[in-house]
């Protein structure tokens, strides 16, 4: 017989993304709606190891659905990379009775989590909460639809000051090493050319592609790069290199940053957030551990974390193609 959940820990952890409080907000609710005890955890695994805990009601989580960032704030810790670290986690966690987490975050933290299953046998569900969409198991993490609109509203405006100069810009997008943002943004965006890790097209073939837009009559021309694309050259150095080899091009970099992460979540990432949450939480009632809970074609699956964390989802290279065809 499975054990009867009493008391659930939710935390968030690694870098923050819309779409966090909403899912807290649903953890906390289902926890309540079930005579659940909810126990917050601050600052991640950081606040795991010193203890740094609070009860969460039903109220708790009032108006913070439409929040960006995370109210529980969040950590990359390197103590709980240690045994000792999580030997101090484990302790705090049993010295108030919570057992069992829901874990709101990217690889690191379902890293993190599914070595502490392993070594206390602690039931963990992972809810996947990251802009850069680079999770196995899911179509979706939570702020990457939020994320992607935020940089095409910013590559939009580029465009307004790009078009008036006559310019070509660079925009460097975040993503980490997966180029679901750059592609999809770029696409929305309309950008001429999109450097993403997963496919390196080549320096001669950027400056191909940007000389046949000069000669068709383009008057200024976007490309969005993945920071973690593969042309061995960052954004400025692209630029440089670009200026230096095309004649006549007046060129700039716009490095988005961290802009990408702040905001209030789009509805998709509310929605989903709410369903994740209430998915986590009767998950671990039903006694199931160690898994991620996932959207594939629009449904909640449970995936397990030990795969998800294996390596990245794949960008949809038909996508790649479709950029290329528009911008013709
Ligand atoms: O994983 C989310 C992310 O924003 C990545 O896109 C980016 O590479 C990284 O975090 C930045 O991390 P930090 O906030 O620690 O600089």
């Amino acid at each position: 017989m499975t054990k009867q959940i009493r008391k659930i820990g939710v935390m968030t952890s690694g870098g923050d993304a819309p779409g966090m409080n909403a899912a807290i907000r649903s953890v906390v609710r289902t926890c309540a709606f079930h005579n659940i005890e909810c126990i917050g955890i601050y600052r991640g695994y950081e606040g795991m190891i010193e203890g740094d805990f609070k009860i969460l009601d039903a109220r708790s989580v009032n108006h913070i659905i439409h929040k960006g960032g995370t109210f529980l704030k969040s950590a990359r810790s390197k103590e709980f990379r240690t045994k000792e670290g999580r030997q101090k986690a484990y302790l705090q966690l049993k010295s108030v009775g919570i057992d069992a987490l829901v874990l709101i975050g990217g690889d690191g933290t379902f890293t993190g989590g599914m070595i502490f299953n392993q070594e206390f046998n602690f039931p963990v569900i992972g809810i996947p909460g990251t802009i850069d969409n680079d999770i196995l198991g899911t179509n979706f993490t939570l702020g990457y639809d939020t994320a992607l609109n935020t940089a095409v509203e910013a590559i939009d405006k580029i465009r307004d000051t790009a078009s008036s100069h006559k310019r070509l810009f660079f925009v460097e997008v975040m993503g980490r090493d997966v180029g679901h943002i750059a592609l999809n943004a770029g696409v929305g965006a309309g950008a001429e050319e999109i450097l993403v890790p997963e496919e390196d097209l080549g320096l001669d073939r950027l400056l191909e592609s940007l000389e046949k837009s000069r000669k068709t009559g383009k008057s200024s021309s976007i490309v969005v790069v993945a920071e973690g694309d593969k042309t061995g050259k960052n954004v400025f150095e692209l630029a440089d290199y670009v200026e230096e080899n095309l004649e006549g091009y007046d060129v700039r970099v716009s490095v988005l940053g961290h802009m990408q992460r702040g905001g209030s979540p789009s509805c998709f990432d509310r929605v989903l957030a709410s369903r994740m949450g209430v998915k986590a939480v009767e998950s671990l009632m039903e006694g199931k551990s160690n898994f991620m809970v996932g959207t594939i074609n629009n449904k909640l699956e449970l995936y397990p974390i030990d795969k998800a964390v294996k390596g990245h989802s794949e960008i949809d290279h038909e996508l790649l193609r479709v950029s290329d065809i528009m911008s013709i």
